[in-house]
């Protein structure tokens, strides 16, 4: 791997006092057991962050899954400061301006088969309620506005929109909002199962029925009323569950067979985690709307995509002329700092094969991972592409306990994993090398081993 690394800004920001620590409310933190021990992060280089004590750590999860061709790339920042010296910003809303119309190609050239109608967003909780808003649209459009409902899944994440969590099937991240979610939305049952999988390499072999839990649904509401399913290919962030052979396939003849739309949630997937653009595309399964943001553009500037099927786009084209065709769009949709950086994003993951090479280095990962099998309390093994997962047995009563003491040692011993519950997550930059997973799997094998 050549990746030409020119780092953006070598100056270390000094750490903020403890004071200074108070007014950041936190996403998804245990805001005061950080803010009592922080975790800071000042500059990034290639597969690395620095603390701002200068202290180096190996990156095994892309920032948040999204920095796929490592951190500090020249190209990017360079784009993004031309773009915002020339045009800072420009109305997409009865405007346009030329980059968002390039961007909007090459990623139709990029997708699968006939997902060539892109609409812009920031973030990938704003591409999944955008793919739920024009399912609807879209059915209304061709005269079936009673499909409302939509088909989501158990352990699912789709964002943190109401529509996201309405379909998404993560509990802490629902229970609260209840009685505010989406009315008529059911949910397919999770596909990870320890008893049948443990320990799989690449995707598990047995749990393709589970896809058929999808027609009962439909018995139970009619097709009439369902608008669409939405699943990750691979979900993330509940822990890493891979699609058991088969499953995705069955899910899309099923929808086929009642003209249901398919939706499939590449916010992680995409952009060569799996070892082609998309998973879809590894998966030979064709969504009628894929959702993206995260590698989009290298983690850089905030910015999601929508794609949709061009039957899709066409039936919305209809009326007269001079009406909006669909009432939804951002300030920001195809911000042009953004589309700078996604289209300096894609340049480099061209130019440096980024976009397959989690299929060229992925036996690599695989052998290394599944080396921690047989280490005391890991239960569970999981990989495909630059993908990785390892399970701890919980401590008793104490879910997430040990594998967040996994984290945060990894952390002190200068590797930074991802905790959820009492999984272990990576997905490293897809520009790493063999020795770097060495690192990452060793460092994380010693600490499992000293964790009690
Ligand atoms: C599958 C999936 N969908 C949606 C999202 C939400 O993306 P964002 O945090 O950019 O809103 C995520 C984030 O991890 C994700 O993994």
């Amino acid at each position: 791997m050549n990746a030409r690394i020119t780092p953006v800004s070598p100056q270390l920001t000094p750490a903020p006092s403890q004071e200074e620590l108070g007014a950041f409310w936190m996403p998804f933190t245990a805001n005061r057991q950080f803010k009592a021990n922080p975790r800071l992060l000042a500059r990034a280089e290639g597969m690395y962050y620095w603390t701002p004590e200068g202290r180096q750590v190996l990156d095994g999860v892309a920032g948040l899954w999204c920095v796929n061709a490592g951190h500090g790339r020249r190209e990017i920042a360079d784009a993004v400061a031309r773009q915002l010296t020339t045009m800072e910003f420009a109305p997409t809303f009865q405007m346009g301006h030329p980059m968002a119309f390039e961007l909007a190609n090459r990623l139709a050239q990029l997708a699968p088969p006939g997902l060539d109608r892109v609409f812009f967003t920031n973030s990938g909780s704003e591409s999944v309620d955008t793919a739920l808003k024009i399912a609807i649209a879209y059915h209304r459009a061709r005269g079936a506005g009673q499909r409302t409902r939509f088909i989501g899944r158990e352990k699912g994440y789709h964002g943190v929109g109401f529509g996201g969590i309405s379909v998404g099937g993560i509990v802490n991240n629902r229970k609260i909002y209840a009685s505010s979610m989406l009315p008529g939305v059911d949910h397919l049952p999770h596909t990870l199962d320890l008893g049948h999988n443990a320990f799989s390499r690449g995707l598990p072999h047995w749990g393709m029925h589970l896809a058929n839990e999808l027609e009962r649904l439909i018995a139970l509401h009619d097709a009439s009323t369902i608008a669409a399913v939405i699943v990750e290919p691979i979900s993330g962030s509940a822990g890493v569950i891979l699609p058991p052979v088969g499953y995705l396939k069955r899910l899309r003849e099923i929808c086929d067979k009642h003209d249901i739309l398919l939706i499939f949630d590449e916010v992680i997937t995409g952009f060569g985690r799996v070892g082609k653009p998309f998973a879809s595309q590894v998966f030979d399964v064709t969504p009628d709307i894929m959702t993206t943001a995260k590698g989009l553009t290298n983690g850089a500037i905030p910015m999601g995509a929508v794609f949709s099927q061009r039957k899709i786009y066409d039936a919305m084209m209809q009326g007269p002329e001079n009406v909006i065709e669909l009432f939804h769009g951002y300030t920001y949709s195809a911000h042009p700092a953004a589309c700078a950086a996604a289209l300096a994003t894609l340049d480099l993951y061209e130019r440096e094969g980024l976009l397959t090479r989690a299929a060229a280095i992925g036996s690599q990962w695989e052998e290394a991972i599944h080396s921690l099998r047989g280490i005391p309390n890991v239960i569970d093994v999981r990989n495909f592409g630059l993908i990785g997962a390892v399970e701890l047995e919980p401590r008793p009563g104490k879910p997430g306990g040990r594998a967040y003491d996994v984290f945060v040692e990894c952390f002190e011993r200068g590797v930074m994993v991802r905790q959820t519950g009492d999984v272990i997550a990576m997905s490293p930059p897809l520009i790493i090398e063999p020795a770097q997973i060495a690192q990452l799997m060793g460092t994380l094998a010693d600490v499992i081993r000293t964790t009690a």
